[in-house]
């Protein structure tokens, strides 16, 4: 399952801006916008970062005709700076970062999506300790509610939580489809079957607490600012509302060292919402380092 880009071209076009040589994809994921990049200017060279170990290698085989152009880090883009350092890179002309999941992972067998019956792992680097597996059945009712709460902004986060630590009484909760039939036992039965899973919420809230993805997003935006030159560009897609009022307000709040450049943020037109409806919610702003 080969992952679709999305806004493939206003992002590389915001990106390359005027025109520079390093950029960092700090989601490299299956390479798409890596290698939209290096089409699009035969002087980029970009380093790509992914913690997933499997996306790298997706990335490899679709960057083949592109060798020396760039080069591929399994790491955490909150780690960009140790990634800087060790590929001897001091200024960056633009920084991307396509927040989420490849579709290859969602169809997986890693518990992301209730749609399959896997194990409940969630973890997007397999080199981390904390899986979806114990959140579930290891949290307090307290936690799990708040995490559901905050994470998830699921308005049934109590009836949920206290299904969840019932159930377990019994016996774990195992896979990705116990924890979604759950779910949906749980909400009343006006919302089981509507347009939307009834457990989207739900897993949308375990994958950010597994991999602690608001925070490590805030820390790395920021991190990006000492690196950035006069023109240098910021270029982000978010595809929940939680991570795009962080980029929205670190762009607002930074505003005398980064000029906007979306005001409003760009989104999927009609026709790549048809192609790709996973492309739906996604969400587009960027921003221009003034010096
Ligand atoms: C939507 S995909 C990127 C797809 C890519 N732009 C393309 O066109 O093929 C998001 C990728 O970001 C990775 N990712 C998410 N959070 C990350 C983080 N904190 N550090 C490094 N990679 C991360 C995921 O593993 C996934 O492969």
């Amino acid at each position: 399952m080969e992952h679709i880009s999305v806004l493939l071209e206003e992002s590389t076009e915001l990106l390359l801006g005027n025109g520079g040589r390093f950029y960092v994809d700090c989601t490299v994921g299956g390479g798409g916008h890596t290698k939209r990049i290096l089409e699009k200017n035969p002087d980029a060279f970009v380093i790509g970062i992914d913690q997933d170990e499997e996306a790298l290698n997706f990335a490899e085989e679709k960057l083949k005709d592109f060798e020396g152009r760039f080069s591929l880090y399994q790491a955490n883009f909150v780690d960009l700076d140790t990634v800087l350092r060790e590929e001897g890179v001091p200024r960056v002309d633009g920084f991307l970062f396509d927040l989420g999941m490849s579709m290859y992972q969602l169809r997986g067998d890693r518990g992301f999506s209730f749609q399959e019956n896997s194990p409940l792992d969630m973890r997007m680097d397999r080199r981390n300790g904390r899986t979806a597996y114990q959140v579930v059945n290891e949290y307090s009712l307290e936690k799990l509610i708040d995490v559901f709460k905050r994470f998830g902004e699921e308005r049934f986060s109590g009836r949920i939580a206290k299904a969840i630590v019932s159930y377990r009484r019994k016996k774990p909760i195992e896979t990705s489809k116990e924890l979604a039939d759950l779910v949906a036992e749980s909400v009343p039965p006006a919302y089981r079957y509507g347009r939307i899973h009834p457990a989207t919420k739900v897993f949308q809230a375990i994958r950010i607490e597994v991999n602690r993805e608001l925070e490590i997003l805030e820390e790395a935006l920021r991190k990006t600012l000492n690196y950035l030159g006069k023109g240098g560009r910021l270029v982000v897609i978010s595809f929940h509302s939680l991570e795009d009022r962080i980029v929205k307000r670190f762009m607002k709040e930074n505003q005398e060292v980064l000029r906007i450049l979306t005001k409003k943020p760009i989104v999927p037109s009609d026709s790549e919402v048809n192609f790709n409806p996973a492309a739906r919610s996604a969400k587009l702003r960027a921003g221009e380092c003034i010096g």
